[in-house]
Formats: C-alpha cells, structure tokens, sequence
C-alpha cells in the first residue's frame, strides 16, 4: 500500500480483513459467536469446561449486585491447569518458557521443567509456614523465577501481589503494608540498560516502615540474578537457589474454590492510596484462557510474545495464566528494547520465529520514531498476528505496526480492558473481524459492554459518552482488598446497576467502539496507570511544597505526560534547581514511571471560590488550548498568570 493510499484509507475508516488463508485456518471461523455470547451463563457455562476441575460448577453465577460469584462449588487450582494437565500428553516436553535475558543469556523451560521448579518452590513456601489465604509480595524482574514464584502460590493456595520492578521502595512498603504479605520475594538486582537496579536493598527500605498486624514479612527469599552485592539479615532472608536445593519436586495442588482469591494486584485509583483488585481462581481462569485463545488465534505451533511486564495485568494474564492454561510457548524478554541496539526485539523475533505479537502502542510509536530501519534488517516473516494493548492507539501508529511491522499480512488485535476486568473485554476476533485503524471493534462473545450519558441511558450511534459494562463477566474483580465499601463506591455507584470503567468513547455507524481514555483522575503515562492524586500527594511531601495538582497531557511518544503545577510555601524561591529535586523526590516517592514531564512552580493555583483547584483549567493550558469557562473562580488573575507562562515556554 502505497503512503498516500494509506491515508486515504484512514480518513474513510476504510475496513482491513484479515489474509484469506488466516479466515479459513482461524480458531473462530463463525461469526455467529457474537449471538452465542448473548446468553452470557450459558455461553461461560460452555467455555468453563476448558478447564480442568477437581470439581465441577453446581451453579454458574450468583449475582448479588454488585458481588458476583461465578463456578459456583466448583473446585480447581490456577497452576494444575497450566502445568499439570498438559504432562498428560503430546506438550510435556514442549517449551513453555523461552527466556532470554538482556544480557543475551537464554534458558528453555519445557512443561515438565516448570512443574518440577514450581513444585518445589511451593514446597519452600510451604516449609515457610506459607498457607492457603495467606499473601506473597513479588518484587521482581522479568525472569523465570517470577513465573515460577506466581505459579507455586497458586499451587499452594496463596495469593501472589506482584509489585513491578519499576517502583520505589515506598510505594513497595504501601503495597506490602497492605497486603500484609507473610513473605516477599525478590531479587539481588535487576538489568536494565546494561546497569543494575538494587531490588534486594529496596526491600530492606520498605521493610521497617511496614506496620504488621499479623505476621507479616516473616521471610525475604532472594533470587540471584545480577550478582550485585546484598545485605542478608540472619533467620529473615534465604537465597533461593539454597532454598530449592534438595526440595521435594512433589507438591499437590490446593483445590480451591472457584471464588478463591488467585491474587491482589495493586492498580492506581482517583484516590492517593492504590487499589489491591482481587481476582478469583475460577472466574478468572475460563476469562483469560478463552479470551488468550480466540484473540490471538492461538495454535498448537505457535510461539508467542507479550512484551508486557509481570508487574502489570498484561504480565498475569497474557504472559502468564491465559498462554500456559493453553499449553502456548511464551517468549519472556527480560530488558530494554534498544539494548545493546535498537533492534532488540526484531532479532529476538527473527531468533525464536516469533509468530504472534502482543506489546503496547507507546513502544510502537518509539519504534516509529527510531526508524523502519531497523525492523527492516531482520526477517519478521515468521509473525502472522499481531496485538496492541494498554492505550488507544492512533491510526498512524496502527498503520506502521501493519506495514513494518506485519508486512500488510498480520491481522492487529487492538484489545481493550483493564487491571479490574482481568480479561480482553473489547477485542477484534480475527479470522472475522474486519479491522479499523484505531477502534478495539466490538465486544467480546459473552461481554456486554455499552456507552451511555450522564443519566446512565445509552447514547446513540455515532455519539460519546461513558464507557460501561452492563453484565458480570467471569474475569471481574472480585472486589478491592479489605474494602468491599470501595469496589463498591468506586466501580458500581456512577450508574446504578452498571460497572463504570472511567473510559469515554464512541460507537461509531457501524457499533465499533472507540476508546478516548480516561474521564477521571488517571493518567495513562507509556500504558502506564498513575493517578494524579498519588503524585500529588507525593509532591505535597516535599517541605517546600504548599500544593500541588497534576493533569495529564498529550504526548507524541508516551501518549500522556505528567504536567504538575505546584505552589511553594511562603519564603520559598522559585527556581530551576527545585523542578529537579521536586521530580526526585517523585521517583524517590513512587518511581520513575510517575516522573513529570513538566513542572510549573507558582505562588498559587487557581480556586474557585469555595477553594477547590480547578484542574479542568489546569488541563486546557496543558494542553496549549484555550482555557473555558473561568466564571467560578475566585481570582482570574492567577489562571491568566499560568496561562502567559507556560505559553511563552512553548
Ligand atoms: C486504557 C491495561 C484504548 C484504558 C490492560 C483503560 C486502552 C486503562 C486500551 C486500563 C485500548 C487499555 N484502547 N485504551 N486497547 N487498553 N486502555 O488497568 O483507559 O493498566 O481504562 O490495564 O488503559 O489500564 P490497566
């Protein structure tokens, strides 16, 4: 397709199907899925049966508004089912997991391999007093060991709380504190770019400002994996390669009940405290395993890469839970993609004959900014399906990821869904959706998903609203961790008797659904999910700071940066070296994802006259736009002040 016809093709919303010969070898051939999944009980009914179950379902959903329960008595174990069941047959012996470490180290593990190493990691936990119920902290890199300590919790019963590598040793105390977990897991360091980043030492941060109710932190089991120097505290910490040694390679799996927590992964809210959401083992597991199988087509031969972190929801259940339940060969990629060059990912992808592809429109539009050289220079012939997930993507960038990337032969899955939905909720099926550049199409078969007004009443075609799903899905959140009253206030009280996901979008003519992104107080920084209040609390920590408020705004490569405008207490200088310190002091409070692009320091922000900050405002000269309605504020001149500002910076 020729550059010119491409944009063409865009501005009419021209509609991409898939190769002939990918329809007629697809996994879903029938259109007719769409009207199968509109009998949502008895569709997951049908799909439960995937699984392996000690016990089967006496009832399929209980729905206690807003509490639901799905595999009612039924009994199954999350690890049984990625691991155990596929020694049965022909995949014993076929790799689950290809690892490849930044440094350019490898290592294979087959099904057998991962169960005998889950096994006996779960008897270490298991000799550690680790119960069914009880909760693990996992504060690691991308490395097999991470897989292996997710799946012996499962194993056993326990739920996993997987904290990604990326955060500081605060915002790891919070979660830990939180969760109360009875062991952390880590490692000396970890490789990024060539340096090393000292897990093991942040754990030894947050550890003493954790408050214990309950037995909590008994233990820190280290993985070496950098080599780097660590402190280990007698009686608290074990190296884990000491640990296994000599270790049953035996260990049952807990049946647990399908309403079972599997694990608390901590997400970013409207509020400054993270949200523990709670999936269950059942529900969970039909969600990720049907969905990983019908969205990426997935076949016995295939080998598949999610480039997503184990830290993320992508991680657990596109890298982890939905591939191994489906006897898939997962690639793991431990690093940067541009080391030591910028081809990493193309030579990984030449290496191992990747043939389906799942990252994230932020690292598409920074492949787009390096230039088609690089994919270019190595054979990318083995893809035939590619996946976007984490943000909306742009048509531009849909166009490059099709063109240089699948050679206008790979159908893009642009999958729409969240850390609380826990499964692929709006999804191309593609052998038989046709694709448009941009739009995540349409619901999944057994996901009823609406766009409604302010009063809750669905809008028409053609216009936006809210972004709601109107009926129980298997994968749903379960609730938040401890605080029922907030899973209900913050997902089930906008609308009554719909899940509200924070997301605006649009149906188009043909009900294809466009995401625009966040309505409420979230910031999507490189697919990242940071809320504005946990900067701006981490700002208001800084002595020198009096207020702060923060607004994302549009960014070419990252999609949305952090804008932060923040007033100084009395006495105190404005100047360019505190901008640094201040956006330290958020690395040192969260990490370097929440980092602002952008600093503004004044002596005040603008209020309304009843002293709220008004953010709306904030945003619009974020955004470099005219400013709206400024009738409710208290004092015009502050806002004009920031607008002439920050304009004259451009
Ligand atoms: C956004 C990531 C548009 C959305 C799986 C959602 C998307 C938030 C898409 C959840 C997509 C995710 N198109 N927007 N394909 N995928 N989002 O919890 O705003 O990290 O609410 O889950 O990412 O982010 P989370």
């Amino acid at each position: 397709m020729t550059e010119e016809r491409s944009a063409r093709s865009l501005e009419e919303k021209e509609m991409f199907f898939p190769p002939k010969e990918f329809s007629s070898n697809a996994v879903i051939q029938n259109s007719e899925i769409h009207e199968l999944g509109q009998d949502r009980n008895e569709f997951w009914n049908e799909q439960g049966k995937r699984l392996d179950w000690f016990k089967s379902w006496d009832t399929i959903l209980e729905w206690n508004y807003p509490f639901a329960k799905w595999y009612v008595g039924g009994k199954l174990n999350a690890a049984y089912n990625c691991l155990d069941r596929h020694l049965k047959g022909a995949r014993r012996n076929k790799a689950a997991l290809i690892f490849e470490g930044e440094q350019g180290d490898r290592r294979v593990f087959t099904y057998q391999d991962l169960l005998r190493e889950v096994s006996q990691f779960a008897n270490v936990l298991k000799s550690l007093e680790v119960e069914k119920g009880d909760r693990v902290t996992i504060y690691m890199p991308m490395i097999p060991e991470t897989v292996i300590a997710m799946l012996a919790c499962a194993r056993i019963g326990a739920a996993h709380c997987v904290v990604f590598g990326g955060f500081s040793a605060e915002a790891l105390k919070d979660r830990i504190q939180d969760s109360q977990s009875k062991v952390v897991v880590t490692t000396d360091g970890s490789y990024r770019r060539g340096n090393s980043i000292p897990l093991k030492a942040n754990v030894d941060r947050a550890l003493p400002s954790v408050t214990c109710i309950n037995n909590c932190v008994e233990n820190v089991i280290v993985v070496k994996r950098t080599g780097q120097p660590v402190d280990m505290i007698e009686g608290r910490d074990i190296w884990y390669h000491e640990a296994v040694e000599n270790v049953s390679i035996v260990c049952p799996a807990e049946a647990m009940e399908a309403d079972d927590m599997l694990f608390i992964l901590y997400t970013s809210g409207t509020t400054g405290k993270p949200k523990g959401v709670v999936h269950t083992v059942g529900g969970y597991m039909v969600g990720v395993s049907t969905t990983h199988e019908w969205v990426f087509d997935l076949k016995e031969e295939d080998v598949y890469w999610c480039t997503a972190d184990v830290g993320w929801i992508t991680g657990h259940s596109y890298l982890v839970y939905g591939p191994l339940s489906n006897g898939a060969t997962v690639v793991m990629y431990e690093g940067a993609p541009d080391y030591p060059e910028k081809d990493r990912y193309w030579k990984i992808v030449e290496k191992y004959r990747v043939t389906i592809l799942y990252t994230a429109p932020t690292a598409i539009r920074t492949f787009m900014k390096w230039g088609e050289s690089y994919p270019s220079g190595r054979d990318l012939s083995s893809l035939r399906l590619l996946g976007s997930v984490g943000e909306p993507i742009n048509p531009e960038a849909w166009m490059w990821y099709y063109k240089h990337i699948g050679r206008e032969q790979c159908p893009i899955v642009d999958t729409w869904w969240q850390t609380e939905t826990g499964m692929i909720m709006m999804t191309p099926l593609p052998g038989i959706t046709p694709l448009k550049p941009g739009s995540c199409t349409i619901p999944f078969p057994g996901v009823h998903i609406e766009i409604v007004d302010h009063a809750g009443d669905p809008v028409p075609k053609g216009k936006s609203g809210y972004l709601v799903v109107r009926e129980p899905w298997p994968a749903m959140l379960k609730t938040v961790y401890g605080d029922d009253k907030r899973y209900e206030d913050t997902y089930w009280s906008q609308f009554k008797g719909l899940y509200f996901t924070g997301d605006e979008a649009k149906w188009d003519e043909d009900s294809y659904f466009w995401v625009t992104g966040r309505v409420d107080d979230v910031i999507n920084v490189s697919g990242h999910r940071i809320g504005t209040a946990e900067v701006e609390s981490a700002l208001a920590d800084h002595p020198f700071v009096a207020e702060a408020a923060c607004v994302g705004r549009t960014h070419e490569v990252k999609g949305q940066a952090v804008f932060a405008f923040v007033s100084l207490k009395e006495g105190i200088a404005v100047n360019d070296e505190l901008v640094d310190e201040l956006k330290a002091h958020v690395v040192l409070k969260i990490g370097s994802l929440a980092r602002p692009d952008d600093i503004f320091l004044s002596t005040e922000l603008p209020k309304t006259r009843s002293g709220k900050i008004m953010r709306r405002l904030l945003k619009d000269i974020a955004e470099g736009r005219e400013i709206g309605d400024t009738s409710t504020l208290a004092d015009v001149g502050v806002i004009n002040f920031l607008k002439e500002n920050i304009d004259a910076r451009r």
